[in-house]
């Protein structure tokens, strides 16, 4: 699929026609519900399939076609990362982090299968998420031993689940802006910037593109978390499609709680704004990844 650069961008049309396309790959990555252990695949599949905004793997094609590549290289490396993010969320559910009940406007994983099924559907889809993305077309600029790390780095002790031990940790806890901002560059920013760069590597970009997408991917990375925890306060459970108000409750530490919500907003448009001024070197060809940042600075859900 080749993205047009003189009509205007659909991105509706992108999303719908890109969370197809990731559906359908993914169902072919992933082992059939019916395989030994059937309730483990289909532990895995309820909750990759129960209706995920696909925003992570869009983004990926979105850096493909901006790098210039053919979108087709990056699936596997999109799908790849759908499972972390999969899996990351299972886990972030469970009662022993965020205790959850509802992901995805369904029962969480662990709701429907039990909890040690549901720890084992997270390390299966962390797993799963190599399998797949060795099975993308590496370069001599970007082996697959490179992709393999990038993965491994962003989903690991030092960036996703860093972030997460600091959430859990920060919970009920006073914690600076700073500190704030360090949780949010690891336990979200991290995959997403991790999924552009992958869409840019897939494309076999050059070094001053594998920047901008960098910068890129970090300022819509945090502001996506900021929008996160704005949401959390302001939208209802049926939009969310999990539990609203969650972050108060839990005492978690979030934008709106500790600078308010006027300032979260303006923080989550200058971030925006910051990830467009990365898109410089593109000079208005990354038109996809363009309307991508706008629309997660809007988004409701
Ligand atoms: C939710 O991510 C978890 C965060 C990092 C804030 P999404 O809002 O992308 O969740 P899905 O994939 O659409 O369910
Ligand atoms: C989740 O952050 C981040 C990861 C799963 C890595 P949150 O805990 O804020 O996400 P939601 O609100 O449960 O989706
Ligand atoms: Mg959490
Ligand atoms: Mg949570
Ligand atoms: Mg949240």
């Amino acid at each position: 699929m080749r993205i047009s650069q003189s009509a205007p961008f659909d991105l509706s049309g992108f999303l719908n026609s890109r969370t197809a396309l990731i559906n359908r790959s993914l169902d072919g990555f992933l082992p059939k519900a019916t395989v030994k252990p059937a309730t483990l695949h289909r532990a895995m599949r309820y909750s990759l399939f129960a209706g995920g905004k696909r925003l992570r793997p869009a983004l990926c094609l979105a850096a493909a076609a901006a790098g210039g590549g053919d979108e087709a290289d990056a699936l596997p490396l999109a799908c790849a990362v759908e499972c972390i993010h999969t899996y990351s969320l299972i886990h972030d559910d469970l009662p022993a982090m965020d205790n959850d009940d509802y992901r995805r406007g369904k029962l969480t994983n662990h709701k429907v299968f039990g909890e040690g099924m549901a720890v084992l559907a997270g390390d299966a889809l962390l797993t799963q998420a190599f399998e797949i993305a060795v099975q993308c077309q590496g370069w001599p600029r970007y082996p697959h031993r490179q992709i393999i790390m990038e993965l491994a780095v962003a989903a690991g002790s030092k960036q996703l689940v860093a972030g997460q031990v600091a959430d859990l940790e920060g919970e009920g806890r006073k914690i600076s802006a700073v500190q704030l901002r360090y949780i949010h560059e690891r336990k979200t920013s991290a995959l997403l910037c991790c999924s552009v760069r992958l869409g840019g590597m897939s494309a076999n970009c050059t070094a001053v593109q594998l920047r901008a997408l960098t910068q890129f991917g970090y300022f819509v990375g945090l502001a996506f978390q900021v929008i996160d925890d704005i949401l959390d306060v302001t939208q209802t459970s049926e939009k969310l499609g999990k539990t609203a108000g969650k972050d108060v409750a839990a005492q978690k530490a979030t934008y709106p709680a500790i600078v308010g919500l006027e300032k979260s907003r303006r923080i989550a448009q200058q971030l925006t704004g910051r990830a467009f001024a990365a898109l410089k070197p593109f000079r208005g060809q990354a038109v996809a990844l363009e309307a991508l940042a706008e629309h997660l600075l809007k988004r409701d859900r």
